[in-house]
């Protein structure tokens, strides 16, 4: 079979490489890859929001199904062009998407169907929202309610915090459309973890937890990022934890959305804050994470293009699930500067020592070819990703193999997984 992945970086790459797995899969094509999809990979230089294209191409070389990575398409219907077109995929459409690209769409959702999440209100007038702000106090939440790459949320620890995250949202339109309306909320404490699971509406294959790290320094200092390092699985997530989030969180959404004539097929994942064991929901992201892609990919022994196939025949209750009773650990190295402004084009070196380590795989985000030299091409450059017995031994192969790896400003968290290995 031929499989086309839409997308371009660490999270595509760890799919590219469990379908390359697969008995069944003849070609993989990825629009457009990166250095290191290209290495296991056809790419094809067709950006992921180009629909015609990408119509076209599925056409031209018969692909069987196509996976897309990113929300940005998925917010913007790949997956009813592509159904309109008869070509099978893998994500929700636009409508059911709106769980992650309107924030108040979700919060509204979860209000009707008793969804724990946290108490909020939903303002298009700066006045009104400022003065409830004032009324609130901090902590507080201000959430830019479109896509804003993962940067729309502000968690103010005090009221002037607040304020001015507010102006730059609604006043500043720093998020563009996306900060028309805004969330606000209140804040949750607790300890995150990422839930994930395969749907095709009807039944649900949860994926193994994870945890993501989502400030750009050790002890989580600095802005937020699009994920530094995650960890596979989340100790915080006990089975009784997991019950909670099916019965209470997974499982009332999609067949709330269902009741609501919406089928939600492909990956729902929760952002959660578990506290004293109770799960609420933080947000709902209509795609695989990124970084948790990587870590969960080296623990699924299933293959992964049967359960794409059978999302999109909606035959998902035929699946078993079969996972790796071990664990798995992701390092984001990143470019000087990220999050914010950074350099592409540094040279990357020690990769083909890194090979030869056992349980050991580097997924590439933001890297290209440039005269055959490997080189840095985004903010986020690699995912080394190690797997072990336990979180502790797979964290020392991950920093282990980062000894071996290279490039200029390079720069990496420390203490990836050490939340999980410190608990009490
Ligand atoms: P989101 O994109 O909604 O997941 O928000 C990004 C990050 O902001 C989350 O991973 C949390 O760390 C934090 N966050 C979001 N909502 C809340 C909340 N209600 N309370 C505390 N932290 C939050
Ligand atoms: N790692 C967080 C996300 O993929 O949204």
């Amino acid at each position: 079979m031929k499989v086309l992945v839409v997308g371009s970086g660490g999270r595509e790459h760890a799919i590219v490489w469990k379908l390359s797995q697969s008995n069944t899969v003849d070609r993989i094509f990825c629009a457009p890859g990166n250095a290191g999809i290209s290495e296991i990979a056809e790419c094809v230089d067709i950006s992921v929001n180009d629909f015609d294209a990408l119509i076209n191409f599925v056409k031209h070389y018969w692909i069987d199904i196509t996976i897309v990575g990113p929300e940005e398409p998925l917010a913007k219907g790949i997956v009813d062009v592509f159904e309109r077109e008869g070509r099978k995929i893998v994500g929700p459409s636009k409508i059911a998407a709106q769980m992650e690209s309107s924030k108040v769409f979700a919060k509204e959702f979860m209000k009707r169907h008793r969804i724990p999440t946290a108490e909020y209100k939903v303002f298009t007038s700066h006045t009104h929202a400022e003065e409830y702000i004032r009324m609130k106090g901090a902590p507080i939440v201000i959430k830019a309610e479109g896509l804003a790459a993962g940067k729309g949320v502000i968690v103010a620890n005090d009221i002037d915090e607040a304020l001015n995250g507010l102006k730059l949202i609604m006043k500043d339109k720093i998020f563009g459309d996306a900060g028309n309306r805004v969330v606000i909320e209140d804040c949750l404490k607790g300890e995150e973890a990422s839930y994930m699971v395969f749907t095709d509406g009807n039944s649900i294959l949860p994926m193994a937890s994870s945890q993501d790290h989502k400030r750009v320094f050790d002890m989580d200092q600095g802005p937020n990022t699009g994920g530094m390092g995650a960890y596979s699985p989340a100790p915080v997530v006990t089975s009784e934890v997991e019950k909670l989030i099916l019965d209470k969180i997974i499982k009332p959404t999609i067949f709330g959305l269902k009741s609501e004539k919406i089928k939600f097929k492909g990956i729902l994942y929760a952002g959660l804050m578990i506290k004293d064991g109770l799960p609420n929901v933080l947000e709902f992201n209509c795609r695989l994470g990124d970084p948790e892609t990587q870590p969960i990919m080296m623990r699924m022994n299933n293959d992964l293009l049967d359960i794409s196939l059978a999302i999109a025949d909606e035959r998902l209750d035929k699946i078993i699930p079969a996972w790796q009773n071990n664990a798995s650990v992701c390092v984001v190295l990143a470019s000087a500067g990220y999050p914010g402004k950074y350099e592409k084009g540094k040279i990357i070196k020690g990769l083909d020592e890194v090979k030869k380590l056992k349980d050991t795989v580097v997924f590439h985000a933001g890297t290209a070819y440039v005269d055959n030299n490997l080189v840095t091409n985004g903010g986020r450059v690699l995912g080394v990703t190690a797997l072990g017995e336990n979180i502790k031994l797979a964290k020392e192969k991950a920093y282990k193999a980062i000894e071996k790896i290279h490039f200029e400003g390079m720069h990496y968290r420390k203490d990836i997984a050490d939340r999980a290995l410190n608990r009490k």
